[in-house]
């Protein structure tokens, strides 16, 4: 009699073994877009200028083709038909940003824009009453220009700025908006800080980027703090950060190359996971080394990296309810670099000398991140392939195959603690400098056309029938 009684009590438990191909009950699902990348309606309603918008206007040669997001794909006014596209794609969750100054077009509280309040409001409820949950990103690139004025991240009261933003967002929507994400891969935003052809456009490289950084994560600490204080009890939802880890994998067998693949990681990912998602918190050690030792040699009073107060690391430390995971592709990195100094490069000492899609490089990320930042959840908050195949996607179906398949494997196998997968993204967009000429989608945007028609690619059937049934088809082919 103790048979049955044990299975039963495993079935309870949650012990039967999932298929390896199906995703766990409660596993979310869906498609991903970015405020600057679709809205258009860039001087609409009330809305502030952003640092692209002021970018590409001073600068149209930054863009391919002198693109920008004057009106991209217009969701701002085709907001429903997005959301039918996503419930013919059975997504569970659409993962969209919000943009700082539609809400606040000075960047500060002096002025809340109610027709860019009522625009989200009419989002989320359109995707309620479809049965889809908002996910919401509070920072995805698009900051007020008023606020570069002053400095933009570099200036460290930005923290106090994003605070009072965020608080505008979960009085709003907090009451419906229950995934809170606050920045988009912050190693991006801060190469704008790094380099000339990134908004904002103010190139003080191993200066201004490792300043933005630390700002960033005081944001970022203080506003989960903020949440969790004031917001949680009544609205029960979870606040994370999306970073985005490619894998880094060593050039050669050599030992220097292997050592500098994981040097490589722990000043891309590091940078930002360090601090919040490790057990020691602040920025890595090796970091902290070879910043300050280069700022020495240098000359310099004080390291070019920012240093915590005590205090800053405790609250910034373990501030997340998740891990937010964006992963395209796989490094190839090498134990040499030709940066000129002072930049992060030259602080790394190490190049990814190419790149390459290699799905085996995602199931490794993920027990990369469970390994080094034990104790979160990871929520995938991006993955995807550009490809230009038109409508005809094959490509993407295949990378998309075999990517969730190394997925499921690092779930069902590997027990990673994955709780959802959002797809980047749900149809073309402003690829920011690139302009209209890198297509991520899976619906396919006449940019010609003033209507901006969508038409689903063959890969969001694929898509379709993969969010429905959670299950990912068997792999017969091979990218890499
Ligand atoms: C809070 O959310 C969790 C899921 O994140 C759910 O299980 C729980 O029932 C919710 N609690 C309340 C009080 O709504
Ligand atoms: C490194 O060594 C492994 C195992 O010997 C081998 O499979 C792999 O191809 C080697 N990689 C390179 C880049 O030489
Ligand atoms: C550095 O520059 C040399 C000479 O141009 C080149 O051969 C080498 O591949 C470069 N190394 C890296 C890591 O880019
Ligand atoms: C605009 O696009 C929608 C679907 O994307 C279509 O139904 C409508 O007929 C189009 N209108 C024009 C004028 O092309």
């Amino acid at each position: 009699m103790w048979a049955p009684t044990l299975i039963a009590a495993l079935v309870t438990l949650g012990y039967t073994r999932a298929s390896d191909n199906k995703f766990p009950d409660g596993f979310l699902m869906g498609c991903g877009t970015a405020s600057y990348q679709v809205e258009g309606a860039w001087n609409e309603d009330g809305k502030g200028e952003n640092i692209w918008d002021h970018m590409f206007h001073e600068h149209p040669e930054y863009g391919t083709n002198g693109d920008n997001g004057d009106v991209a794909c217009d969701s701002y006014h085709k907001y429903k038909e997005d959301v039918q596209m996503l419930k013919a794609l059975n997504v569970d969750v659409y993962r969209f940003s919000i943009s700082w100054p539609r809400i606040l077009p000075t960047g500060d509280v002096d002025i809340i824009n109610q027709p860019g309040i009522d625009y989200y409001n009419k989002l989320i409820n359109e995707l309620l009453d479809n049965g889809i949950q908002p996910m919401v990103t509070m920072y995805h690139w698009d900051l007020p220009q008023a606020l570069q004025y002053i400095g933009g991240w570099t200036n460290g009261l930005m923290a106090d700025y994003f605070v009072e933003y965020a608080r505008v967002l979960f009085e709003n929507f907090g009451d419906r908006v229950k995934w809170w994400i606050t920045f988009n891969e912050p190693a991006m935003v801060v190469k704008g800080y790094a380099s000339k052809d990134r908004a904002p456009s103010q190139p003080a490289p191993g200066v201004g980027d490792y300043l933005a950084a630390h700002t960033l994560l005081r944001a970022h600490g203080r506003v989960y703090r903020l949440y969790h204080q004031q917001y949680r009890a009544a609205q029960n939802g979870s606040v994370g950060i999306s970073l985005d880890v490619q894998g880094s994998a060593p050039l050669t067998n050599s030992t220097e190359d292997v050592v500098a693949a994981d040097r490589y990681q722990q000043f891309e990912a590091g940078h930002f996971a360090h601090p919040i998602f490790s057990q020691e918190g602040d920025y890595p050690a090796i970091m902290r080394q070879r910043v300050d030792a280069n700022s020495k040699r240098e000359g310099r009073p004080r390291s070019r990296l920012p240093i915590f107060t005590p205090e800053e690391v405790k609250y910034i430390r373990g501030a997340a309810d998740f891990f937010g995971l964006n992963h395209y592709w796989t490094d190839f990195v090498t134990d040499e670099v030709n940066a000129t100094s002072p930049s992060k490069a030259g602080d790394t000492g190490a190049t990814a000398v190419r790149n390459g899609l290699h799905s085996w490089g995602f199931r490794n990320i993920l027990n990369w991140i469970v390994n080094e930042y034990p104790g979160y959840s990871i929520f995938v908050t991006e993955n995807g392939v550009e490809t230009s195949t038109g409508l005809n996607d094959i490509d993407r179906i295949q990378y998309y195959k075999e990517y969730l398949t190394e997925l499921q494997q690092a779930v069902n196998i590997d027990k990673v603690p994955v709780i959802g997968y959002i797809a980047w993204s749900l149809m073309d967009n402003l690829e920011w400098t690139e302009g209209f000429t890198r297509k991520f989608g899976l619906y396919e945007v006449d940019f010609n056309s003033p209507n901006r028609t969508r038409t689903a690619k063959d890969s969001a059937a694929f898509m379709a029938k993969i969010f429905l049934s959670k299950k990912v088809p068997e792999d017969d082919g091979c990218l890499s």
